[in-house]
């Protein structure tokens, strides 16, 4: 696997990729890279003739500098672990390098971008969108690996593409799961081991909540969902919405226009923040 710190290196070793009529699988990240990002190397690796991961703990995204910088930062291990996957390209680059100067570009991304997340954190999708916007112009992939455990950002993702006019498939992977169904995460490892041991409770929660929207209205759904998992020590739901699978706008009814609603779920597990989603479609 080749490391590439600078985009003139990383144009260079694209285009002549390109040149030669072979495909490329881009998967963003931010490194710390854990079992469901190697998920989307794999499934890179078996869909393209070249698979490049970026590795980049993007500033603009973050709207809490504390955030930023407890980030956990492991280049060793990311390198060792994408060259297992069958990486061909590492690209991990400094902040001074992608961004020279401040990046004020502001995205029309609509109504997407204003819920769950979007209402959270201000300014987050802007930055998420800044820099995959990037690295697409960069790269020019023939497909881009996203994981669904970000459902909104899939979505945010795909409304910045449409605006910025990039024609390639984007492709959600699904969330990859511990044993005991806590969705592997980046922040996992802050949890401490009494944290730990309660926060698959989200997933279970809502998987029991499956059962529960036979019986129930959208409404009383998302009630019980944040009572029960509130109900758990050092747990506090931020917010619990049951959303239109591509407009993440609030849906009325188990099957929208779009398809089957998506449960997602932001939780503080201690000062922890975990995010989680789940499908309503019939069994
Ligand atoms: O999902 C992430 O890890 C980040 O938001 C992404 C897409 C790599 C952009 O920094």
């Amino acid at each position: 696997m080749k490391v590439l710190r600078t985009v003139g290196e990383l144009r260079k070793a694209m285009e002549g990729h390109r040149e030669a009529g072979q495909t490329i699988g881009l998967v963003p990240t931010m490194g710390a890279l854990h079992a469901g990002h190697i998920s989307l190397m794999k499934r890179a690796r078996d869909e393209n003739d070249i698979v490049v991961a970026s590795v980049f703990v993007n500033p603009t995204q973050f709207n809490n500098p504390q955030d930023l910088q407890t980030y956990p930062r492991t280049e060793k291990e990311d390198c060792a672990a994408l060259t297992e996957a069958g990486v061909d390209y590492a690209f991990i680059p400094s902040v001074e390098e992608i961004y020279p100067e401040p990046d004020n570009r502001v995205f029309d991304l609509g109504p997407v971008a204003e819920v769950m997340e979007g209402a959270m954190r201000p300014g987050h999708f802007n930055g998420v969108a800044q820099i995959v916007s990037k690295l697409f112009g960069y790269v020019n992939p023939t497909r881009a690996y996203f994981g669904e455990k970000d459902f909104q950002q899939i979505a945010v993702i795909r409304r910045m593409a449409e605006i910025e006019g990039f024609g390639f498939d984007i492709v959600a992977c699904p969330i990859v799961r511990e044993p005991d169904g806590l969705a592997l995460s980046s922040r996992n490892v802050r949890l401490t081991p009494e944290q730990r041991a309660v926060a698959p409770a989200i997933h279970r929660v809502l998987a029991e909540s499956l059962e529960k929207a036979g019986s129930m209205t959208v409404a009383e759904v998302k009630k019980w969902v944040v009572e029960k998992i509130d109900s758990y020590p050092f747990m506090t739901t931020e917010y619990y919405e049951i959303v239109n699978p591509l407009t993440m706008q609030p849906a009325d009814e188990w099957m929208t226009p779009d398809g089957p609603a998506v449960g997602c779920v932001t939780v503080y597990c201690g000062d922890v923040r975990l995010i989680d989603n789940i499908t309503y479609s019939k069994k």
